[in-house]
């Protein structure tokens, strides 16, 4: 038989296997994640967050659901201890929707941050702190839509094992995860709005910034709660020592933990001032409020 094979069918046989390889290239380039080189010179971003299409940007990590959810005013409800003695609960549970982050608990802090969680955003390193507490933050309203955010590597191998698991018990969890090519798209969109490259800065963004993409991605208006505005922390005299998180007294000083993030290179660190410049440059374009502090 091998003798007999035309030259005709060989160069078939090539041909198709060509053909394969170009589809298979495709279908990865729609969904994997690329090496930042590749694309370093032409970010390919909407000219506005509210054109990134949030169904496929998030995946439902169990069940058959996808992120409609959409809101006309959000309130971000940030974690910083800003918010304590400030009873702003009432006013912050009256906003259609509200966003929080990590594991800010409302138990306890209620009068101060509110009770009502209509989206919290977590980071991979605090996803076991957050499933750890399901009473506080899985099942505690049933509206909560939980959306996780993380390296697309460590989130496809162990982390989404972990929330799949977990929402066995809660069968009401309403759990998304950003996709690797949506991660792709934060980091473009860091690297567009600050011409730096977050991989090469060795920086990670903080769940602020995500929180912040995905309040104007889901809200038409925002209003953000406990954020201090990026030159805050420089001032001189320079601002009471605050503890970063509300729920930590103990936790370190909020404008320390910012000036050290912002200014060291070694290891991966979150450039927090950095981000809030860019906040405030969308402040007008995208309607978010910013107070306690208010930002001029
Ligand atoms: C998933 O949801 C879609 C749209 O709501 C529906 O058409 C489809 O049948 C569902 N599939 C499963 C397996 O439940
Ligand atoms: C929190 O929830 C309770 C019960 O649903 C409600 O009565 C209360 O007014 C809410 N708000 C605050 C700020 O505690
Ligand atoms: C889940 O949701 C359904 C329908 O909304 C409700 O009837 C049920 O009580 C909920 N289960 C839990 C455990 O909250
Ligand atoms: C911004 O949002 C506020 C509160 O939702 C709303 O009253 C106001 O009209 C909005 N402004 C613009 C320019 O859309």
């Amino acid at each position: 038989m091998k003798n007999h094979k035309s030259p005709h069918a060989v160069v078939l046989v090539v041909l198709f296997g060509l053909v394969m390889l170009l589809i298979i290239y495709n279908s990865n380039n729609r969904n994997e994640v690329f090496h930042y080189n590749t694309l370093r010179a032409k970010p390919s971003l909407p000219s506005s967050l509210k054109k990134w299409g949030v169904k496929n940007g998030y995946l439902p990590v169990s069940g058959n659901k996808t992120l409609d959810r959409h809101c006309h005013h959000c309130a971000i409800v940030t974690s910083s201890s800003h918010l304590l003695g400030s009873k702003l609960g009432a006013t912050i549970d009256r906003s259609e929707c509200t966003i929080r982050m990590n594991d800010a608990p409302t138990t306890g802090y209620a009068a101060d941050v509110g009770n009502k969680t209509t989206f919290r955003v977590v980071a991979h390193s605090s996803i076991f702190r957050v499933l750890k507490r399901p009473q506080e933050f899985v099942n505690k309203t049933p509206e909560t839509v939980l959306i996780f955010w993380g390296p697309p590597v460590r989130m496809q191998k162990v982390l989404i094992k972990v929330i799949q698991r977990v929402s066995v018990s809660f069968p009401n969890m309403s759990a998304f995860v950003a996709s690797p090519s949506r991660m792709k798209q934060f980091d473009d969109l860091f690297r567009m709005e600050t011409g730096k490259d977050r991989v090469s800065s060795r920086s990670w963004l903080s769940t602020g910034w995500f929180t912040m993409v995905i309040a104007v991605e889901l809200c038409d208006s925002v209003h953000v709660y406990g954020m201090v505005p990026p030159n805050y922390c420089t001032q001189k005299p320079q601002p009471h020592k605050m503890p970063y998180h509300y729920y930590e007294p103990k936790s370190p000083d909020e404008c320390a933990t910012y000036i050290h993030n912002e200014r060291s290179h070694k290891g991966n660190h979150h450039r927090f001032i950095t981000e809030k410049r860019v906040f405030g440059k969308w402040a007008s374009l995208y309607n978010i409020t910013f107070s306690h502090p208010d930002w001029d």
